[in-house]
């Protein structure tokens, strides 16, 4: 073979390798729980970036958690990270949005608090040219208006919780749900997932679900109800969130039952409260949701802004922990 032909043949088959590696993939990623120890490498160098976030709010302990992860990979990367809080409303999430299309950041991301209702704004980011990623939560009817979503399964965590229960609570068994901000992915998708689960066995049944809209203090508030209400015989309560599960724990200690005991108590985060109470015995089961999403949001930016193809979905990896884990987990756990 002459050096000719040798080289024409390499060249053929570095391009055919490079198109390879450029063509776009609907295979979802998973994320570790250490999810800066598991991103692709973000587009080097990288120029410092103006990056607008619109966060939901801080109702909770993992907000409060994602927000400082954004905020510190923000920093760690020397971006111009411009924060705004939406105080859990969708329309001071649409006017940050527009803010920070009309000052022109590189790029826009976001955690819709509500699925639905994003179409327009998200059209004029378009237009304006800004690349937009969702966060922990994504839209629905507005899949070509976002370069990726970052973020869990939260079907697979409601399926998860509901497989605990019924390897765990044998029935029958009259279930309470306390379901977080209505129209929210999480709370949809939870639901979904539970009921997925139990649908075919008549031994488990949701006698009861309310919103505590993702807080403590309502967590609370709807389990006095319902502890002083028809349905106070309930064997389980499947709380949408951590905060929710530890105000309904109150609300039981303060209606003079047992905890985890006389109430089984199931949840969603694995926030740090509720490994100390499950470490108590009072809080039975938290189904991980992770929060620590900023490096992989500042990876999804970096890219956007420099063009690169990125996932459609990049998907955390979550875990069940429950009284049998808990205990030997928390000295380890990083919110
Ligand atoms: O979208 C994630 C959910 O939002 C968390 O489970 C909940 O705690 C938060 O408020």
């Amino acid at each position: 073979m002459t050096r000719r032909c040798f080289a024409a043949i390499a060249a053929t088959l570095t391009t055919a390798l490079l198109f390879v590696g450029c063509t776009p993939t609907n295979e979802a990623p998973t994320a570790s729980l250490e999810p800066t120890s598991n991103t692709a490498t973000p587009a080097e160098p990288t120029k410092k970036l103006v990056i607008g976030f619109s966060q939901i709010g801080a109702e909770s302990g993992w907000r409060t958690a994602n927000t400082k992860s954004i905020q510190d990979e923000a920093k760690k990367r020397g971006h111009d990270l411009k924060f705004s809080d939406a105080q859990g409303d969708q329309e001071n999430q649409i006017k940050a949005i527009r803010s920070f299309i009309a000052q022109g950041v590189d790029v826009i991301a976001f955690a819709p608090v509500v699925e639905t209702g994003w179409g327009p704004v998200l059209k004029e980011a378009k237009a304006a040219g800004i690349p937009v990623i969702c966060s922990d939560r994504s839209p629905t009817f507005a899949d070509d208006l976002f370069v990726t979503f970052i973020g869990s399964d939260f079907v697979k965590e409601g399926e998860m919780a509901a497989e605990w229960m019924l390897k765990n609570v044998k029935g029958p068994v009259k279930i309470a749900e306390l379901t977080g901000t209505p129209g929210s992915a999480p709370a949809n998708d939870r639901a979904a997932g539970f009921r997925a689960i139990i649908k075919d066995n008549p031994d488990y049944s949701i006698v009861f679900s309310q919103t505590g809209e993702f807080e403590r203090a309502k967590g609370k508030a709807v389990a006095e109800a319902l502890l002083k209400g028809e349905f106070k015989d309930v064997n389980v309560i499947f709380a949408h969130n951590d905060d929710m599960a530890l105000g309904a724990i109150q609300a039981i200690e303060e209606a003079g039952k047992v905890p985890g005991k006389d109430i089984i108590i199931i949840s969603i985060d694995g926030v740090h409260d509720a490994f100390v109470a499950m470490s108590e015995g009072k809080l039975n089961c938290s189904v991980e949701c992770n929060p620590l999403l900023g490096p992989l949001i500042m990876d999804a930016c970096e890219k956007a802004v420099a063009g690169i193809e990125q996932p459609r979905r990049i998907l955390m990896e979550d875990q069940v922990y429950d009284t049998t884990n808990a205990a030997a987990a928390l000295p380890d756990r990083k919110y």
